[in-house]
């Protein structure tokens, strides 16, 4: 029997996801929305491109939670998107309802699931679903991280003309303006990029990594990104149903690591079959260290407006 991965909500960065892991081949999806006929619809639509596209697993939609029963991975994207002008905290109200009625609903019906949270604000997202949920810590993870480094990625090679693949990068913090692109950790094969682009120039890539997705609202007008956001989920998910152990920054519960605790931040960790099986703690620098903590410190304000 195929594995079976839910998608909450069939907008923009759902149904991408739900397509992504069609074409991945590791798992059913069924993608859940309140809009009625919409996950249905897309998904039919998914269904007939699966002869050209190459799926081989089902791809359904339905507008009521009892169907991601026995789910093996829920990836948590419905809530509101930016317009230009707001940043992600200003869905937090919203988003904070939508999520907590989802994760009231996973826990019940797929109450061994693992959950990749997408919602926005991320960080505290992510939290919120860990705390309705009461899933332990390594089953409830949020994908950033590795959306602000493939965004990382992304310039670099644009900017040395090299190929994507070959630029590694290391972002880290909350998904949000107060995020730590980390130039040091950050190569292209193995070569620090430091020694292939000038001191002021990977500032300003870092600068355009910290403001991407705003980067995008602001071209887009009505909406946020989603296709590198619901590839950097697909890639998080694929890890942990394929046991991949990828080592991804991503947000994840800290205990104590990096001087930090009791907070989802983004943190480089080793997804598997066991979910969030390992936080890495780097050693960094003064300055990075205190950037992260900036960045915790911002979100730990953000988790008391809703309560925490
Ligand atoms: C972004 C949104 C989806 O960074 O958070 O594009």
């Amino acid at each position: 029997m195929n594995k079976k991965v839910a998608v909450i909500g069939a907008g923009n960065v759902g149904a991408s996801v739900a397509q992504y892991m069609a074409e991945a081949n590791i798992a059913d999806v069924i993608m859940i929305d309140i809009i009625e006929g919409f996950p249905q619809g897309k998904a039919l639509d998914m269904t007939q491109a699966g002869p050209i596209r190459n799926y081989n697993c089902m791809i359904t939609g339905s507008n009521d939670y009892k169907d991601i029963k026995d789910s093996d991975l829920v990836v948590m994207t419905a809530g509101l998107a930016r317009k230009p002008g707001m940043s992600r905290e200003d869905l937090l109200a919203a988003n904070a309802e939508i999520v907590g009625t989802a994760a009231k609903n996973i826990k019940e019906h797929a109450p061994n699931a693992y959950v990749v949270v997408v919602s926005n604000p991320l960080d505290i997202m992510t939290y919120h679903m860990w705390k309705v949920t009461g899933f332990p810590k390594n089953r409830v993870c949020g994908q950033a991280g590795i959306l602000d480094s493939t965004r990382f990625r992304a310039f670099v090679a644009m900017e040395l003309g090299v190929a994507m693949r070959d630029v590694q990068a290391m972002v880290m913090g909350g998904h949000g303006d107060t995020m730590v692109p980390l130039p040091r950790y950050t190569t292209v094969a193995g070569i620090p990029i430091k020694e292939l682009i000038g001191a002021d120039r990977i500032k300003e890539i870092s600068e355009r990594t910290r403001m991407g997705g705003g980067e995008i609202v602001k071209l887009l007008k009505t909406g946020s990104a989603y296709y590198a956001p619901a590839s950097a989920s697909v890639e998080m998910a694929r890890s942990i149903l394929c046991d991949e152990k990828r080592v991804v920054p991503c947000s994840c519960y800290l205990e104590g690591q990096y001087g930090i605790k009791d907070i989802y931040i983004g943190v480089p960790a080793i997804l598997g079959a066991n979910g969030v099986e390992k936080v890495l703690e780097l050693d960094l620098s003064e300055e990075e260290l205190g950037a992260l903590k900036a960045s915790a410190d911002k979100y730990k304000g953000v988790l008391k407006e809703i309560g925490y």
